[in-house]
């Protein structure tokens, strides 16, 4: 192997990943007088989070009755109780003022006459513990909710003194001889240069997975390396089985549709004209959640009713609306509609297709955003040195399925609870544990096996066969495939021994920056099917169509997935939290869920 000059720094903390919770956190990190670096591969404001469209979720009742507790109940239901209850009151108590913190860093939320934010429906979210109407509920900045809300925090980022190292790819993580994490490697892409980063904690903050997939609504730089990272680490995943289908991905791009455009009156057909969301959810129709809407989205076009000349897809009307509505509260999916299916939202209905949207697992954690290697004996031990926010991490606020506008408020909840929780175990300064003698080394090799890899297969076609076998086996609905599912994705796995690369060079080379993402995507997809193979129930996103009724008795736990070296998948499991973290609130006991 020939040398490979390696650059040192030393920081407090580490965030790797500059979304909404990776900039979050390095932000408070930052306030907190901790020497912060942010590592991210793609300049921030790039950041997947940037396309987050609807808004985010906080009972503040700017436009309608409100209550953190009924946030707190649509979003147990929401998880088909899986979802760690503790953590979920953790969070909706908290979003007020994590809101009202958005506001006050200055992110430019849409306006209600009398000049407070304005607020929409979304799927899932109710009054009354459900027995009430939709409830008003996703703070929205037009259907630019993310891009807003990323700009803000990058600004404030930069306010505090935080340190970007940008478009560093991370390799791996330093884990030192008592399985705690030390720092993390990575490889400027604009140089070629190889970096260790020494650190007290590295925070995972990479985001999701959804690449993984045929069809996605996720960027291209949604490849879970923090989480590939981990389980290189012999860090499990938590419930990766769990992934999201949004129901209204554009037909053929999969290029998102905000549900924040059903929360202002639009609503699904099928190809009789039907309105057919009244069968499968006679109350929140429409505004069912995600994974009842994309079965039922699923069933139509299975039974026949699907639109167009392959009765293939669903019709999502908006042209009902009044043009002032679509005009300021929905600019940027009238202008998606009209790129990406070359429709006039004002005319004519969008055709659209349940797409891979959001990974409900990631990186078990507890609510300080402190990782887990949880044990039999310890579901609760901590990794030291590791922490992770956001899509990459399983707190588990989201459970089986997560609800819209969920996924912002967990980025910022958490990613301001770890700034804290990091300010509590860092002394700003303090000497570092010593690094391992071969720290990197492993992250090394891995860089130069692949980009020397003499194979015949390039990663794309590597990678469009790992796409095509999840979609197809390990999707909305899986059953009698999916262990077929299993072994063709340990084949494609293996077929990585085949791979070959075209650029040699460190500058820039993307087509090593693939291979790499490439190799993190098959880890997860690996854990994503043995997990999903193994629970034999349906629950939230996972519908088994071998085991189509949910069952606590076996299954209210979550799923635990480590990777061993040769590609192996150990599943273990731990207890949902189905307790409350205070008094203020009553925990919910698992019930039918039906909309
Ligand atoms: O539909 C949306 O705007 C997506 C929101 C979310 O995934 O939370």
């Amino acid at each position: 192997m020939p040398a490979y000059p390696i650059t040192d720094h030393i920081y407090d903390v580490v965030v790797v990943g500059a979304g909404g919770s990776g900039l979050r956190a390095t932000l408070g990190m930052g306030m907190a007088g901790l020497k912060t670096a942010c590592i991210t591969k793609v300049f921030p404001t790039r950041s997947h989070t940037v396309a987050a469209q609807g808004g985010i979720s906080a009972a503040l009742g700017n436009m309608g009755p409100d209550d953190w507790r009924w946030h707190f109940y649509d979003s147990v239901k929401g998880s088909d109780w899986l979802g760690d209850q503790d953590a979920i009151e953790f969070m909706c108590h908290n979003a007020m003022q994590a809101v009202i913190e958005l506001e006050h860093f200055g992110v430019p939320f849409s306006r209600t006459p009398e000049g407070k934010i304005y607020q929409r429906p979304f799927g899932g979210h109710t009054t009354e513990y459900g027995e009430g109407p939709m409830a008003k509920r996703a703070c929205a900045a037009a259907d630019r909710t993310g891009h807003a809300i990323i700009h803000t925090l990058y600004q404030q980022s930069l306010k505090h003194n935080a340190e970007f190292f940008v478009e560093y790819f991370a390799l791996d993580l330093i884990m030192d001889e008592d399985g705690g994490c030390v720092g993390v490697m990575a490889w400027n892409l604009e140089d070629g240069s190889i970096h260790r980063f020494h650190a007290h904690l590295v925070v995972l903050a990479t985001g999701g997975y959804g690449r993984a997939f045929f069809s996605t609504t996720q960027a291209h730089t949604c490849t879970g390396d923090g989480n590939a990272m981990a389980l290189r680490a012999g860090v499990p995943m938590q419930d990766p089985e769990f992934f999201q289908f949004h129901p209204t991905g554009v037909y053929g791009a999969g290029v998102l549709i905000t549900e924040g455009s059903r929360g202002e009156g639009g609503y699904l057909t099928n190809a009789e004209g039907e309105r057919f969301m009244e069968r499968y959810a006679p109350h929140a129709k429409d505004l069912a959640s995600r994974d009842v809407v994309s079965r039922a989205m699923t069933i139509e076009i299975r039974e026949g009713r699907g639109c167009g000349p392959n009765k293939d897809h669903i019709m999502l009307h908006l042209e009902h609306l009044d043009p002032k509505v679509l005009h300021e509260r929905l600019p940027g999916i009238s202008e998606t509609a009209k790129i990406f299916a070359g429709v006039d939202v004002t005319r004519e209905p969008i055709p659209v297709l349940p797409t891979a949207h959001y990974a409900m697992g990631g990186v078990p954690t507890n609510y300080h955003g402190e990782a887990l290697n949880p044990t039999a004996a310890d579901p609760e031990r901590v990794v030291p040195g590791l922490m992770a926010i956001g899509e990459a991490a399983c707190v588990s606020v989201h459970g089986a399925n997560r609800l819209g506008t969920n996924s912002l408020l967990d980025l910022v909840v958490f990613g301001r609870a770890a700034a804290h929780r990091a300010a509590e175990l860092v002394q700003p300064g303090a000497p570092h544990k010593p690094l391992p003698a071969s720290a990197g080394d492993n992250a090394v090799a891995r860089l130069d096996k692949v980009r020397n890899a003499k194979g015949r297969l390039k990663a794309g076609e590597i990678r469009l066969a790992m796409q095509r076998t999840m979609q197809a086996d390990c999707a909305i609905f899986r059953g009698p495939t999916l262990a077929n599912g299993v072994a063709k994705i340990a084949d494609v796995t293996a077929s990585l021994n085949d791979l070959v690369l075209s650029d040699r060079s460190m500058i820039w080379n993307t087509d090593l920056v693939e291979a790499l993402e490439l190799d993190n995507l098959l880890a997860q997809s690996t854990v994503t099917m043995g997990s999903a193979l193994a629970r034999t129930e349906s629950r939230g996103a996972h519908a088994r169509e071998d085991y189509p009724d949910r069952d606590d008795v076996h299954w209210l736990k979550h799923s635990l997935a480590w990777l061993d070296a040769a590609g192996k998948v150990r599943l273990g499991y731990r207890p949902v939290h189905l307790n409350t973290m205070s008094n203020e609130v009553e925990s919910i006991p698992p019930k039918a869920r039906v909309y």
